[in-house]
């Protein structure tokens, strides 16, 4: 029997695709149910290295739905649509094994209903962009089961800039492989302690 080449390498790639991502859980089917804000204004720009960011985050219970699943929270900062244009690397997925909105962990957390801040110092290699904060609530497998965020919907309200030694320019057209895959902050902390 001949096996078409294209057959075996879709079923790699889907023996692969299930083995690395078996989480499977979509945005658009979680609950919206924290309430998270952020010390940041609208427009502002944080230096990092210098500045905090203050989260705070709680169950809004004016939604009536049941958080007896929920076990711990994962705040994390995530581009704004501007920093994510022409950047695959940055593409959002309602597919969050694939998604690549949110990639810097800010905290995770024991869930607690309410009174939770966090204060974030937001480390000097953070890239300069466009960001917002989401917090997922996840349970006991691992699984996200609902989340909230700092801006809308659509991520057009309170969005801040983190002004970071990592241009976004810089990082883009002059590294754009290594950039990307090791951190282009990492040389130019390497080229401080040299220079020092
Ligand atoms: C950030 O927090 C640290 C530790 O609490 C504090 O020492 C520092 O002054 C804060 N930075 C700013 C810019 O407020
Ligand atoms: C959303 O909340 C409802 C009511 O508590 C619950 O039945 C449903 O399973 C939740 N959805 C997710 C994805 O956890
Ligand atoms: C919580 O998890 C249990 C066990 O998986 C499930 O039966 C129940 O429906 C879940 N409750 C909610 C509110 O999601
Ligand atoms: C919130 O946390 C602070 C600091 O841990 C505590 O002093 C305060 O009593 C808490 N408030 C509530 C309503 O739990
Ligand atoms: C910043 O450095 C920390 C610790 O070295 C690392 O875990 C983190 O991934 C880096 N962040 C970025 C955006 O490169
Ligand atoms: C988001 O944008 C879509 C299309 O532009 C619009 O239909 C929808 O009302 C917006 N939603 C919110 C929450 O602003």
């Amino acid at each position: 029997m001949e096996v078409h080449p294209a057959v075996v390498g879709l079923l790699l790639l889907s023996c692969f695709a299930t083995a690395s991502y078996a989480h499977n859980v979509h945005l658009s089917t979680l609950n919206v149910s924290l309430i998270v804000t952020a010390s940041a204004t609208t427009g502002q720009v944080l230096k990092a290295g210098v500045d905090n960011l203050t989260i705070t985050w709680a169950f809004n219970p004016n939604l009536r739905l049941s958080d007896s699943n929920y076990t711990t929270v994962e705040a994390k900062l995530c581009y704004g649509p501007v920093s994510q244009t022409g950047r695959d690397d940055r593409k959002t997925d309602d597919n969050l094994d694939f998604d690549e909105t949110c990639p810097i962990d800010i905290t995770d957390a024991p869930y607690k209903r309410s009174n939770n801040t966090y204060t974030w110092a937001i480390p000097k290699n953070t890239t300069s962009a466009t960001y917002f904060v989401r917090v997922y609530v996840v349970k006991a497998n691992k699984h996200e089961t609902a989340y909230g965020q700092t801006t809308d919907a659509n991520k057009t309200t309170n969005l801040f800039q983190i002004d970071g030694i990592v241009s976004e320019q810089k990082e883009s057209a002059a590294w754009p492989v290594i950039g990307n895959s090791f951190g282009y902050g990492y040389a130019w902390l390497l080229m401080l302690i040299l220079i020092l």
